[in-house]
């Protein structure tokens, strides 16, 4: 059978990163609390011509650059920070990335799972056809209220995916585990720009959805826990996987060695919480780690509040070291203009989720922006033609 899995993996954040020591200066905390208790040392912060879309569009484009777009017939956007009601976030980034109309373009909305649901979707639709690839694009912006126990897990990125067969990083295995229990521990009504959560229910609600797809995954003939290698899970803080993995280790009469988990923290300990994303930018943090992963099974645990849980596995692929763009990541981190804490205060008072007409002030260095809202509709434009 032929194999079926992630071909290219790309990362994009922010213009702007506030540092938690400053966050924890202002709320007379101990810096280590954000770092050694939540396991976190800053956070992405959008600018205001920047949302999911200029994000998503800027981790696709190097895709498109590598791989063109003759194969890709759809475009899945996963994400829970949408920018309308009706429209797919994936229908501007279709227009921006320039692909081809023969495409089916939608967006998928399930809190931080929705990207596995696209993932799975992807795989669903390049197994029917083989000669096809599929975009998937996962991005959020994760706020919460200011001054609340959640606002130092806020973050934001986009990871982008190209989907087909016989993929260079990572062949998907068959069998999954899922779990869906109705929990009200983290959601985000129609009428807020920023989740209302149960911090301690949503990290209860975290492990079961965990342990339920675990339990599912092994039962629908997923591998072992000693048989996988590195495990991956949603991070909305880096604290929360370690304590994941603890407990699923536990759980199968196991140690909990950090090194099969560690090497995966080390974007999303900058990003903060993405969300969609936060998983995926995990994988990309352990294919570009200095170990050899080639042949190693990875594990990703999956998990959305509300909530949906998934567990699945892959094989990474021989050469695929070729293909990871560590570069590219570091130089999207490194290049985040530091943000003060009075002006990144500013920044989320401003954000009232308002379809009244405005043009955005120039600020990103991103590919592209968000430039203004006419007549109720977002226009978004290249910045390299500018
Ligand atoms: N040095 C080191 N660690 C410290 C510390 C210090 N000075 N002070 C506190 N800590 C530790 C605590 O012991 C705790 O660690 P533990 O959980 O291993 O016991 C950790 O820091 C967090 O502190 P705590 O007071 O328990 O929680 P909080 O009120 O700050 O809230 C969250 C933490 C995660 C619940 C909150 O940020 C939140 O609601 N985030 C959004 C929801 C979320 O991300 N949920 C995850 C599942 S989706």
């Amino acid at each position: 059978m032929t194999a079926l899995g992630i071909h290219d993996l790309s990362v994009a954040t922010t213009h702007h990163v506030l540092e938690l020591d400053d966050l924890a200066a202002r709320n007379g905390v101990d810096p280590q609390k954000y770092r050694m208790g939540l396991g976190q040392a800053q956070m992405s912060v959008p600018a205001p011509d920047e949302d999911v879309v200029t994000m998503g569009a800027a981790a696709a484009l190097p895709i498109i650059e590598r791989h063109g777009t003759d194969r890709i017939r759809t475009l899945l956007f996963a994400t829970e920070t949408g920018v309308d009601n009706s429209k797919a976030a994936g229908v501007f980034v279709h227009s921006l990335l320039g692909l081809p109309a023969a495409v089916r373009t939608v967006e998928l909305k399930q809190a931080c799972y929705s990207g596995t649901a696209a993932l799975q979707t992807a795989l669903g639709i390049v197994a029917r056809n083989p000669s096809e690839q599929v975009l998937v694009i996962t991005a959020d912006i994760a706020r919460y209220e200011l001054d609340s126990a959640a606002e130092p897990t806020q973050g934001a990125a986009a990871v982008a995916m190209l989907v087909s067969a016989d993929p260079a990083l990572l062949a998907l295995e068959t069998a999954s585990g899922v779990h869906t229990a109705d929990i009200d521990d983290f959601w985000r009504p129609l009428d807020s720009t920023t989740a209302v959560v149960d911090g301690a229910l949503s990290t209860r609600a975290y492990m079961d959805a965990v342990l339920g797809a675990w339990d599912d995954y092994r039962a629908h003939g997923g591998a072992e826990f000693a048989d996988i290698d590195h495990f991956v899970y949603h991070q909305p803080f880096t604290k929360m996987a370690r304590k994941a993995h603890a407990r699923l280790a536990q759980h199968n009469g196991a140690e909990s060695v950090p090194e099969a988990f560690e090497s995966t923290f080390t974007y999303n300990i900058q990003l903060g919480n993405s969300y969609t994303a936060s998983m995926y930018a995990g994988l990309a943090a352990l294919l570009d780690s200095d170990d050899d992963l080639t042949g190693k099974r990875i594990g990703l645990l999956s998990y959305g509040s509300g909530s949906v849980g998934e567990v699945l596995s892959g094989i990474v692929q021989p050469g695929y070291r070729e293909h990871v763009r560590a570069e590219q990541t570091r130089a999207a981190l490194e290049n985040r203009q530091r943000i003060a804490l009075e002006d990144y205060r500013a920044l989320h008072a401003a954000v009232d989720g308002s379809s009244t007409d405005q043009e955005f002030p120039q600020v990103t260095a991103a590919p592209f922006r968000l430039a203004g809202i006419r007549g109720h509709a977002r226009h978004y434009e290249s910045t390299r033609s500018a």
